[in-house]
């Protein structure tokens, strides 16, 4: 597990995330996306990384996908408020296009040297569970890339020995077209969540 006994609170980590030049991320985005949430939140979200709205804000889930997840942390009878939500990588990777912004995936070597952030995030607020929300967050935690339609759901371990749940990404959800599919895929996604909160005490 990465670690700096100089970083023993969220907000010494939020100021170390923000000077943080591990990889080359940092030089094309406005702000550093660190984790929100209570200290000791039992249950910790760990979403891909920040998108359009999140790097201008500064903060985790603000834009589209972060509202569909507010609605389904609702739905599943979880307190937001509770909850510390975070991401794989804490910049926004993009390209070009137009006028506009366009979301990037992070590679092998952006989530590696990111995982370093997430690693003092967990030492510090020592969530019970961890929710991997798509792919990166799955490859980060586990340390090994999956097929979320394999691991949905079952309880694995992640590389520091913490129980992880992996589970779509938000956005997976908004990209569906098709409206009944939509409302599968959903009900679903709250099924997920609500089965991971009776994983915590
Ligand atoms: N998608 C993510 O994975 N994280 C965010 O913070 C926003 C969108």
């Amino acid at each position: 597990m990465g670690s700096d006994p100089t970083i023993t609170t969220l907000a010494a980590l939020r100021d170390a995330e923000a000077a943080c030049t591990r990889c080359p991320l940092y030089a094309n985005a406005t702000h550093v996306v660190p984790g929100e949430g209570p200290a000791r939140a039992r249950l910790m979200l760990v979403g891909e990384q920040p998108g359009d709205q999140e790097d201008l804000a500064g903060r985790p889930f603000v834009g589209p996908a972060g509202k569909v997840l507010d609605r389904a942390i609702l739905d599943a009878g979880i307190d937001r408020r509770t909850v510390f939500v975070t991401n794989a990588v804490k910049h926004f990777k993009w390209e070009p296009r137009g006028k506009r912004r366009l979301h990037k995936k992070p590679n092998a070597h952006e989530i590696e040297r990111c995982r370093w952030w997430n690693d003092i995030e967990r030492a510090l607020v020592r969530p019970q569970l961890v929710v991997a929300l798509g792919a990166t967050a799955a490859a980060s935690l586990l340390g090994r890339s999956v097929t979320i339609g394999r691991v949905r759901g079952e309880r694995l371990t992640g590389r520091d020995g913490e129980p992880v749940v992996v589970t779509v990404h938000p956005s997976y959800l908004l990209r569906l077209r098709d409206k009944a599919d939509k409302e599968r895929e959903y009900a679903r996604f709250v099924a997920d969540l609500k089965a991971c909160a009776t994983l915590v005490r």
